[in-house]
Parts: C-alpha cells; structure tokens; sequence
C-alpha cells in the first residue's frame, strides 16, 4: 500500500547568540532547564505532532546557531521554511536592536509571507534594558505577536510555540488549498478543451 505523505510546517528559530533560543526548546520538550547551556553549533531540530482541522502536522522546530561565523548556515536553512520565532533577551539591549536585521534576513530568504513571532525571553530577570512596552511595539511594527518567555521558569514558553505552530499552519494552509485550486481548474480547462474539441470534430463530420 503506497504510503501517505506527511504534512511537514518547518519553524526556525533566529536571534543573537546567547539569547536562550537552545533553552527554549529544551523547555517545550523537556520541560527541563539549564544554566550551562552550550553555543549550538549548525542547527539542530527537534519534532512535534499537532492535530490542526483533523489533519495531523508534523512541526520540525529548527535551533540556530546565533553566532556570526554561523549565520550562513542559519540564512540558508531560512529559504524553506515555514515559520520563524525572532528570540530577544529583555536584559540586553543589544540582541533587541538587531532584531529588526533578523527580520530583513527573512524577508530576503523566503519568498512567502512566512508565519512569525517575537519572543522577549529571560522574562525572569528584574534588571532589564527592554521593556515590555518596547517589546509589544516592535511587534506591532513587524506585524506579529509578542510573547515574553523565561526557560528558567517556564514562563509562557509553551504558549508561544504553541502559537507559532498555529499562526504557521493557517498560513501553510492557505498556501496548500492555493495550490491545489490551481491544480483543479487547470485540469477543467484541460477537460473542456477536450470536449469542446470533440464536439468540433463531431458537427464537422455530420
Ligand atoms: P547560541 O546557541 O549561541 O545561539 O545561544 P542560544 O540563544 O541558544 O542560548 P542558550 O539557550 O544556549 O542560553 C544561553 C545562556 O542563557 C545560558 O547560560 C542559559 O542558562 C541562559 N538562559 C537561557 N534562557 C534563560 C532564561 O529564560 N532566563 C535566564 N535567567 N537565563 C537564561
């Protein structure tokens, strides 16, 4: 029996080094927590099974390497993905000014209008250099959500994967029924040149 193809939505997950992004899946699928975290080297993904509309989806969540000598391999895994998560850290100012930069990486890397959030994370930590306020504004600018998140504490981390896994299915979906729209009135147009031709055939020969 031939094999059911699955339906695959790829997520990737972007923001300066050191932000907590490696933290942040380890808390969604382990709900487990360290200080030692290491650099991730590459990428590296993790898989999630959702159930959208009675259809089953499976969700690859790419980690990055925040690093600049990686970034590369970061933009290049961009141009097939479906969804991104633009991670900041709320007690560094810095790895919120570049946000704006990850964003126009995306844009340049994939053509479609791809499914995205913004995630201020170390939402733990009192001494911040982002408020929350700024947070939900360069979110409104970028046209997404914002989620403040803390993979030491757990805090909204589930929420917003959740989301991302969402916002990115209905943008997925609407590609997919495109798709197969165009699929279907091309093969009536096809059908109804053939008919057409028939009947031609068939007054010409009476
Ligand atoms: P790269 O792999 O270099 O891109 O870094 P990353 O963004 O994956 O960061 P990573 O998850 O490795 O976390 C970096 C450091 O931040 C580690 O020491 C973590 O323990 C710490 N960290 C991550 N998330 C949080 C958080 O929510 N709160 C606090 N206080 N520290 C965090």
């Amino acid at each position: 029996m031939a094999q059911q193809q699955e339906n695959l939505i790829k997520i990737i997950i972007l923001g300066s080094s050191n932000v907590g992004k490696t933290c942040i899946l380890h808390r969604y699928f382990e709900n487990e927590y360290s200080e030692n975290s290491l650099s991730t080297i590459g990428i590296d993904f993790k898989t999630k099974y959702f159930k959208f509309d009675d259809t089953k989806i499976k969700v690859n969540y790419t980690d990055t390497a925040g690093q600049e000598k990686f970034k590369a391999i970061a933009l290049n895994y961009l141009k097939g993905t479906d969804g991104a998560v633009l991670v900041f850290d709320v007690s560094n100012k810095e790895t919120f000014s570049v946000i704006d930069s990850w964003y126009d990486d995306i844009k340049q890397n994939n053509k479609m209008d791809i499914g995205k959030i913004l995630v201020g994370n170390k939402a733990d930590i009192e001494d911040r250099e982002v408020t929350e306020t700024e947070g939900e504004e360069l979110a409104k600018k970028l046209e997404c959500k914002y989620f403040e998140t803390s993979a030491k504490t757990g805090q909204n981390v589930q929420a917003a994967l959740d989301e991302i896994a969402k916002i990115t299915y209905l943008k997925w979906k609407v590609t997919k029924d495109s798709r197969h729209s165009i699929r279907i009135s091309s093969a009536e147009s096809v059908g109804k040149m053939t008919i057409s031709e028939k009947k031609a055939c068939c007054s010409s020969s009476s």
